[in-house]
């Protein structure tokens, strides 16, 4: 069984004449712990089919399949507590909460979700992250690498079977969004979390195991680098 089987995937968005096929027939299948970069220009389908993965967004057409379960034959209930679980999601802007610390940005999700903070994982991932003495600041108080290392400790802390970066270092200079890649990279083979992430970034994209190519919806290249 594959880990994950996307099949047939087609999402139109709005109607009549107004209609957008924002993915189209798009089918393929990862092993976990791949690293999977999706690349493609503007408008071709890349965010769309990440918020699909991710439990976000339903398919118009096609399933998804992730450990042999399709995702969307659940109901909104289940599929919100899916999210929570399997899915850590990383975007470029962020998204903390300006009135939390680093501490409680990270541990939010878990708590939400009525769980417990494995505390050594934190202190351990708080450590990886490069984050230590910064366990109080605010997000206003860090830089936008150090933002984003909390998005992805906040993403990865109660180990999700998969971890999606929507152009997760858009925002930031090549020297953060390289430090930013290695430590995916690192959760990614440390924890076998499985890690698609777009990217417009050739050096980014370089870093994965496999490149996929997006164009008007379709796949038109997908090629495993290593
Ligand atoms: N919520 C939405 N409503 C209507 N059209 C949308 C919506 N989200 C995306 N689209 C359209 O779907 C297409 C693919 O968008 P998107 O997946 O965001 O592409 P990418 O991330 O590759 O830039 C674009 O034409 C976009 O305008
Ligand atoms: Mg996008």
């Amino acid at each position: 069984m594959e880990f994950l089987s996307v099949q047939h995937l087609s999402k139109v968005y709005g109607d009549g004449n107004n209609q957008v096929r924002a993915l189209d027939d798009v089918s393929f299948t990862m092993p976990k712990g791949q690293f999977l970069a999706i690349v493609g220009s503007s408008g071709s389908g890349k965010s769309t089919l990440l918020h699909i993965l991710g439990g976000v967004d339903r398919p118009s057409k096609g399933k998804v399949y992730l450990e042999g379960e399709d995702i969307f034959a659940q109901d909104e209930n289940q599929l919100a507590i899916f999210r929570r679980r399997q899915v850590g999601l990383i975007y470029q802007f962020y998204n903390l909460i300006p009135v939390l610390n680093v501490i409680d940005n990270m541990t939010l999700p878990v708590l939400l979700d009525g769980g417990t903070v494995d505390v050594s994982r934190l202190h351990s991932l708080i450590e990886t992250l490069g984050l230590q003495n910064r366990e109080k600041n605010l997000p206003n108080q860090l830089s936008g690498g150090q933002q984003q290392r909390v998005a992805i400790g906040r993403a990865i802390l109660n180990n999700p079977a998969i971890v999606l970066g929507d152009e997760p270092t858009g925002n930031l200079d090549s020297k953060n969004a390289r430090e930013i890649v290695a430590l995916l990279k690192k959760a990614n083979r440390e924890y076998g979390q499985t890690l698609i992430v777009i990217t417009h970034d050739e050096s980014v994209a370089l870093q994965a195991d496999r490149i996929m190519t997006l164009h008007d919806g379709k796949i038109i290249k997908d090629e495993v680098i290593r």
